[in-house]
């Protein structure tokens, strides 16, 4: 049992006029700087197992964690915001002295963050803010505007209207796009897709791209919950509703890995990448091992690589600070605004992987081996 857990018993202790153990108690401050690391417990509650990037996510938060002595109660919700919200309430009963906090709906955990401030238990967003709560005490993630404009400038690079180096490039168009956005209720879908926007905005005012579709509002073009059958049934409808007049979809804008699988299964079964007519250029985010391979064979043609080795090792410096009763540094205290606070923020950088890219940025750097970018699973 840790000392800030001590803190939530506190008042009831002094009520009893008693002495808390350990010098703990007196105004409940919850401090942990004296704690050793095994006293102490970390929770890390992550949204889902389906995606493999928030296994590796967990995965690499809970060993750093572990490799410095902490103890830490990983919880994966099955994409389901009641279950999240129950075990991070469970976190806060069972005296956690820290929590990590991967949101599924970024608007639903602010009754479980008031009792984490009651409990003086510090609260750090992972990769996906935490919205419309005060008691958000830190955000790590990547720059996430970045993250559109560069899923947007790989589709203008896939279609040869612009270059890698951001020079223009030789194709005209116009081209037949089609965009996707991420789940409305996570705060980085509408940072990715305001990226994007802003980037591919002037070559569709130019009529160099054209949506056919005609959805070009992220509300139109939202997944939720980020499901990759969602997608899969989006780009059907609008192959059916836009592209049966016998003209090729020839980009998609897809912000997320796993939806662009549903797009390109879509698409496949459309007769797309066979004799009929070339894969159009699909982006991607995350490095997924089975979108890797996909990048590897030609099939998808890019994906936003970020390193969730990094992320999960800034998650676990924050968690330190906070532990030693510091404020962990930030690198940006301007732009993430949760409709209530500004939140101080540690944001990492973010790469695109095209096809060549694979070698040198995944493999040569351990985040995949060469075997699993061949087969197109992670070995675990
Ligand atoms: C976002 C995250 C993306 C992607 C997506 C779906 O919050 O920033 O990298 O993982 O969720 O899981």
């Amino acid at each position: 049992m840790s000392k800030r857990f001590l803190a939530v018993l506190g008042a009831t202790v002094l009520a009893l006029g008693l002495t808390a153990c350990g010098g703990e108690g007196a105004g409940g401050g919850g401090d942990t700087s004296a704690e050793k690391p095994a006293d102490l417990t970390i929770g890390v509650a992550m949204p889902t197992q389906t995606s493999e990037r928030w296994i590796a996510d967990g995965n690499s938060v809970k060993q750093k964690l572990e490799a410095k002595g902490y103890k830490v109660d990983l919880q994966y919700a099955g994409d389901d915001i009641p279950t999240q919200s129950q075990q991070v309430d469970q976190m806060i009963t069972q005296g956690a002295d820290v929590l990590i906090i991967a949101a599924i709906d970024g608007t639903a955990l602010s009754g479980q963050l008031q009792a984490a401030a009651d409990a003086k238990i510090p609260v750090i967003a992972y990769d996906r803010l935490i919205r419309e709560s005060p008691n958000v005490d830190f955000y790590v993630s990547f720059d996430n505007y970045k993250v559109g404009v560069a899923q947007a400038t790989a589709l203008l690079v896939g279609l040869g209207l612009q270059n890698k180096d951001g020079s223009k490039g030789t194709a005209k168009g116009p081209f037949n796009i089609e965009l996707f956005a991420g789940s409305l209720d996570d705060n980085n879908a509408h940072f990715f897709f305001d990226g994007a926007m802003d980037t591919l905005k002037p070559f569709i005012d130019d009529k160099s791209l054209r949506v056919k579709s005609g959805q070009t509002s992220i509300e139109q073009v939202a997944i939720l919950r980020w499901q990759q059958e969602t997608a899969q049934k989006r780009m059907e409808d609008l192959l059916t509703s836009s592209y049966n007049d016998g003209t090729k979809v020839q980009g998609v804008l897809s912000p997320y890995d796993g939806l662009s699988r549903g797009i390109i299964t879509a698409l496949q079964n459309a007769g797309y990448g066979g004799s009929g007519a070339k894969m159009p250029v699909v982006t991607g985010q995350d490095a997924e091992i089975a979108s890797v391979k996909l990048i590897n064979d030609g099939v998808q043609h890019s994906t936003i690589f970020k390193d969730t080795r990094l992320l999960a090792e800034q998650a676990v410096i924050a968690a330190e600070a906070f532990l030693q009763e510091k404020e962990p540094q930030a690198n940006d205290t301007k732009t993430y605004d949760n409709g209530v606070k500004v939140v101080p923020s540690n944001l990492l950088p973010v790469q695109t992987v095209y096809k060549d890219d694979i070698k040198p940025v995944l493999v040569d750097s351990g985040y995949w081996t060469a075997e699993e970018v061949a087969s197109g699973q992670a070995k675990g």
